[in-house]
């Protein structure tokens, strides 16, 4: 039987103490105990990206990930991106683009994009393709979540036509 550990980490600004069994994923330690079921499950095997969420500011997969690791980590989930009732402005983006259609893998979309867009500020559709590899949408075609992510990186870079 697998021994019951504590985790204490900071999600969406909240923090929290859980206890759960040393092998308990962080996606389901997120959607079982957190009751935080925004964060979606496909694969479970590291390969849809769906279950990506942002683990101090960087993109990971929490299907992948024990929720022991995430001890003392500041998470951010798809609940948790928007602030005082205004959408992050990958979200904006997306809602102005029609770039989603199920939803199911737009959660870890965001947050792929936002990690992403906070390493590179500029990039090409190019660029915004690859990085959006990580996660698969069996509904879009991409071409609005491309158009979405180029417009968010011009939206937090400040760019005067952003968002107009
Ligand atoms: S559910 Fe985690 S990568 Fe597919
Ligand atoms: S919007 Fe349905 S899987 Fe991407």
């Amino acid at each position: 039987m697998s021994r019951s550990i504590e985790v204490k980490l900071k999600v969406n600004g909240k923090s929290y103490v859980g206890h759960c069994e040393s092998r308990t994923l962080m996606a389901d330690f997120l959607r079982d105990h957190l009751n935080l079921t925004g964060t979606h499950v496909g694969c479970e095997h590291g390969v849809c990206g769906v279950c990506t969420i942002l683990v101090d500011g960087e993109a990971v997969r929490s299907c992948i990930m024990l929720a022991a690791q995430a001890d003392g980590a500041d998470v951010v989930t798809i609940e948790g991106l928007s602030q005082a009732g205004a959408y992050h402005p990958v979200q904006k983006a997306f809602h102005d683009h029609h770039a989603l259609q199920c939803g199911f893998c737009t959660p870890g979309m965001l947050a792929t994009a936002i990690d992403f867009l906070n390493t590179n500020a500029s990039p090409t559709e190019q660029e915004v393709r690859e990085a959006l590899s990580a996660v698969l949408c069996r509904c879009t075609g991409y071409q609005n979540i491309v158009t979405a992510v180029l417009e968010a990186a011009a939206a937090m870079r400040g760019d005067a036509k952003a968002g107009a």
